[in-house]
């Protein structure tokens, strides 16, 4: 693929080691960008680099940190503006997952959740809007979920995060109006083939799985569709419309099909899984 019109572009992706942050550094590393790559796990980064760099990336630039950790997330996008002098885009595709009542999920691993797919979109966004604004130039994606638009039973910590990731995004949207360079895309996949629901803390009885999923790289080309052409809401799934219409306009119908919807779509209830934090802590 040839390089960007541009030029290449200096791209850090989160959640980088797996899925929908993975699969969107490759297409970036593909499209000729310098590719910066940031998650928890230093082995697989190093792995996701020598992949990016086969696939024809500019270069590439490994961040080890925890996006919860506001200092690690500042040391990150430190590292990258060293290594590029600047930041163009950022893919923020690390999150995680937990099923569970309210009541059920240890106390650690609730706050985790948010921690992690909330605030650490904060964290991120606090430390690459100013560069961006300083130089009227730049795109935020944010990785949301479905589930940040209506209810699901079982999974309360992940649903209370991906609502605030919705309202964070419109918020930077609105704070961001003076800066006509500056871009904050939201991408709202449904369902999607990743690992993130085998890796997710589970107190709920039952494994997760995908209902009606997309393959990661519809979602990916998706993402990256927002680097050229950002969106304020890019919804990425067979049933999100539907879902957001019925959670909308039919609530006391929503309310009551939802839980057995989503044990027979969502939840496998033939397996058992025992209770645990997964990759959560
Ligand atoms: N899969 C779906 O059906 C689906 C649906 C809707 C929305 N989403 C959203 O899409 C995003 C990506 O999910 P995915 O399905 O691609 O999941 P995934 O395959 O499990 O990948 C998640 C990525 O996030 C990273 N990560 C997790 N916690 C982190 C932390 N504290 N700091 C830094 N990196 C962290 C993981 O890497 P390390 O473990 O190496 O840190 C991994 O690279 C998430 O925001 C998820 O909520 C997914």
């Amino acid at each position: 693929m040839p390089v960007h019109a541009d030029g290449p572009r200096v791209v850090l992706v989160t959640g980088a080691t797996s899925g929908i942050g993975r699969a969107t550094a490759g297409l970036s590393a593909a499209a000729g960008d310098h590719v910066v790559l940031l998650a928890r796990r230093a082995e697989v980064l190093e792995e996701v680099a020598r992949e990016c760099d086969e696939l024809g990336a500019a270069s590439t630039t490994v961040c080890v940190a925890d996006v919860a950790e506001d200092v690690e997330v500042e040391k990150a996008v430190a590292e990258a503006v060293d290594a590029h002098g600047r930041i163009d885009a950022v893919v923020h595709a690390a999150g995680v997952a937990a099923y569970g009542r309210a009541e059920e999920v240890p106390a650690d691993v609730f706050e985790a959740v948010v921690r992690t797919n909330l605030i650490g979109s904060v964290n991120v966004v606090r430390h690459v809007l100013p560069l961006m604004r300083e130089r009227d130039h730049g795109t935020v994606v944010l990785v949301g979920s479905v589930i940040g638009h209506i209810a699901v039973p079982s999974m309360t910590p992940y649903a209370v995060s991906k609502w605030g990731v919705r309202s964070l995004a419109r918020q930077l949207q609105i704070e961001n109006r003076d800066r006509p360079g500056v871009h904050v895309a939201y991408v709202v996949p449904g369902g999607v083939d990743t690992d993130i629901y085998e890796k997710a803390a589970n107190y709920s009885g039952s494994p997760g799985r995908a209902p009606l999923p997309v393959s990661v790289g519809v979602v990916a080309r998706a993402t990256m569709r927002q680097l050229d052409r950002p969106r304020r809401a890019v919804q990425v799934g067979v049933a999100n419309n539907v879902l957001r219409l019925a959670f909308t306009v039919a609530p006391s119908l929503f309310d009551l099909l939802v839980g057995p919807l989503f044990r027979a779509g969502a939840t496998d209830q033939r397996a058992d899984v025992e209770a645990g934090a997964g990759n959560v802590l």
